[in-house]
């Protein structure tokens, strides 16, 4: 009799196994199995199909699914969850009439949790982070990347990877890094850029990769984000940065069209980023470049959500010109403090125009994709990972339909319960 260490039995309805990345029209590829069970050994799906297929299978311990609806946990590709402090003043002012690009200008935005993360120390930042990751994972979420950023000193920058790397060695949901030195002008260099700039290629990204050497938790290369926007990073400054990193041995990813068009998509594609993210003031012709390459269009709908906007990523186009679509949060303290995956699926549904089948394969397979971790996280099947969501609803088109409320029941990293 086959034997396993895990069997959960009595899955009302299972979202199966897909092949990473779904490329445009194919991320409406949904299979469903009513009636499933999964076995798991050490951690890995070792057997999956409906119940009647795993009638053999005996285990050490049996979890009762309850009906439930199984999905690949959430993979969140996009998020700043490690900061001291909040914003909920500048959310206030900007009710009243202020912008987020006024506000940073001014001084505050990204600046303003700069300056609280400069003054944490590495247990103060750990200990602020770690009830966002508990939440993440009651929302579903089993693997979220988390990007540095709020430190824009090279000191900073090394406590908040220390601090990421405690909370990825005691905290059950999975961390992927990223460094985000170049994410705003810090106020020291505010007249003189070009001086951050080369502190960042000179000095950071040197002192970050000699740092993720002789770490231990991690395999693959670490990424380096950046923020190509008016007020923050040119295309030229981006191009400078991501070169260096590149040479360095890191992937690249890009914040890019957050809110105007400077061109950072074209310089994605050449660069052959990992992921460009936000996506919303995209002219059509990069659209059309993205589209033909392997480089995702990460959207955050959290975030024009919570600027209270009504621009959003041109998804649809994306889709259709047979690019490749993930979803992120975003979550961050400035514009999108969301810790909800089923939230940006329920904002996506409705703004991006996902079908239900699209947002949950752009929130899984693609979405773990978009951080390379495809191979083991992201989609049910032998082989992967054993990070599974059990939802309280009766099918996927109800995790966008219903907002507000959390639908997640249970949440298990691989083969165990770190959720109920
Ligand atoms: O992705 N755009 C830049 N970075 C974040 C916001 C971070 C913040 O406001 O603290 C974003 O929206
Ligand atoms: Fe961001």
């Amino acid at each position: 009799m086959p034997h396993a260490d895990q069997l959960i039995i009595n899955i009302g309805r299972l979202a199966t196994g897909q092949q990473a990345p779904l490329r445009g029209p194919n991320l409406a590829q949904l299979t469903c199995l009513d009636q499933a069970a999964i076995a798991v050994q050490a951690g890995t799906i070792v057997a999956i199909g409906s119940q009647a297929e795993l009638s053999a299978w005996t285990a050490d311990q049996v979890i009762d699914a309850q009906g439930y609806l199984a999905i690949p946990g959430f993979v969140d590709p996009h998020t700043h969850a490690c900061y001291a402090g909040d914003r909920a003043h500048e959310f206030e002012l900007r009710i009243k009439g202020a912008s987020y690009s006024e506000l940073m200008a001014a001084g505050g935005g990204i600046m303003s949790t700069v300056r609280a993360t400069r003054a944490a120390s590495i247990a103060e930042l750990v200990a602020q982070t770690r009830p966002r990751l508990d939440q993440l994972l009651a929302h579903g979420t089993t693997t979220v990347e988390i990007k540095t950023g709020y430190g824009l000193d090279t000191a900073t920058e090394l406590t908040m990877l220390e601090a990421i790397a405690e909370l990825a060695q005691t905290h059950p949901i999975g961390i992927v890094p990223t460094f985000m030195g170049a994410h705003a002008i810090p106020a020291e260099y505010r007249d003189n850029p070009e001086g951050f700039v080369d502190l960042v290629v000179e000095e950071m990204l040197p002192a970050v990769a000699a740092w993720w050497q002789q770490q231990t938790i991690w395999q693959e290369p670490l990424a380096c984000d950046i923020f190509c926007e008016n007020g923050a990073f040119s295309v030229a400054q981006s191009q400078r940065i991501l070169l260096k990193a590149k040479a360095l041995g890191f992937r690249l990813k890009l914040h890019v069209d957050e809110f105007e068009p400077l061109g950072g998509t074209p310089l994605a594609v050449e660069l052959g980023a990992l992921s460009v993210d936000h996506l919303v003031a995209t002219p059509p012709e990069h659209i059309a470049i993205l589209a033909q390459s392997e480089t995702v269009g990460v959207s955050l709908p959290g975030t024009p959500f919570g600027l209270g906007k009504s621009q959003f990523s041109p998804a649809r186009s994306l889709i259709e010109a047979n690019g490749i679509l993930a979803l992120a949060t975003d979550c961050n303290p400035g514009t999108s403090p969301c810790e909800s995956m089923p939230m940006a699926i329920a904002i996506g549904c409705r703004y991006l125009r996902l079908t239900p089948a699209e947002a949950l394969n752009a929130a899984t397979v693609n979405s773990a994709f978009a951080i390379r971790q495809h191979e083991r996280v992201g989609s049910l099947a032998v082989g992967m990972q054993a990070d599974i969501a059990l939802l309280n609803l009766p099918d996927e088109r109800h995790i966008g339909y219903k907002f507000g409320t959390n639908p997640v029941a249970m949440v298990i990293k691989a083969g165990r319960v770190v959720h109920q």
